[in-house]
């Protein structure tokens, strides 16, 4: 495990497309599973920027680790603010972007998009293989859609599951715990003064992480690295 502690969000970011750049020159093709959240919002305005010009984006494949079950037009989709802050201004084939349709029903797109991953991606001991999976951590412990009251998703058989957020109830589409520990890099991008008490417990408080999913993610065969701001880490012991 690595922890990449960076100044503000932004360097975060910057830190997280220098490793992904890296990741592209040395690999050529690379399949990246997407996440929601504040900070990959900052990455995407990066990627369309300043990083436009130095990825061959053909060669890039853009998957989601979960999706939220609206149409690609809602304001909750993660599709769309992808599009609206990355897909819009660059120059990726349609084939490129496998996302997942929020508008159809849950289960049938959660198997669907199990097929779809399963179908495209190399496996290892039965999982598919993502090159790099973004994950973010919200302040009660989740990650992708694995929230801590359905922590049970991590040890799921299947590629995706249909997840529910605790407190809305909105129904989410999103991968399980072996697909994301099967990838070659899981990658958090965490920033923020509010996350920085389950930052400090995941590193130094094992007995109580343990409720929190983001705590079991550590991948089998590949990298795990954070990426955190100061903010996030301030109550990390040195
Ligand atoms: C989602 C996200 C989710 C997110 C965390 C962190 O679609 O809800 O994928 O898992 O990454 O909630 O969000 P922030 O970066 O906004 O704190």
């Amino acid at each position: 495990m690595e922890a990449k502690i960076l100044q503000t969000p932004l360097d975060t970011a910057k830190a997280f497309a220098d490793f992904m750049l890296e990741q592209h020159r040395e690999n050529g093709m690379l399949t990246v599973a997407l996440s929601g959240g504040s900070t990959p919002k900052i990455l995407f305005d990066l990627l369309a920027t300043d990083y436009k010009d130095k990825f061959n984006w053909s060669e890039i494949h853009f998957y989601w680790g979960d999706e939220r079950c609206v149409p690609p037009t809602d304001d909750d989709s993660n599709f769309k603010m992808t599009k609206e802050h990355l897909l819009n201004l660059i120059r990726m084939p349609e084939a490129n972007i496998h996302r997942v349709l929020g508008e159809n029903d849950p289960i049938e797109e959660a198997e669907r998009y199990s097929q779809l991953i399963e179908s495209n991606l190399p496996k290892q001991e039965g999982n598919p293989v993502f090159d790099i999976i973004i994950l973010g951590m919200g302040t009660d412990g989740h990650t992708a859609s694995i929230f801590p009251h359905e922590i049970e998703l991590l040890d799921s058989p299947k590629t995706c599951e249909v997840a529910n957020h605790p407190e809305s109830g909105q129904k989410r589409v999103s991968l399980t715990g072996p697909v994301i520990n099967a990838a070659k890099n899981a990658c958090f991008l965490v920033t923020g003064d509010n996350k920085k008490e389950k930052i400090k417990q995941i590193f130094e408080d094992h007995e109580v992480a343990k409720s929190y999913p983001a705590y079991h993610i550590n991948p089998t065969h590949g990298e795990l690295i954070w990426f955190i701001d100061e903010a996030a880490a301030a109550q990390l012991e040195d």
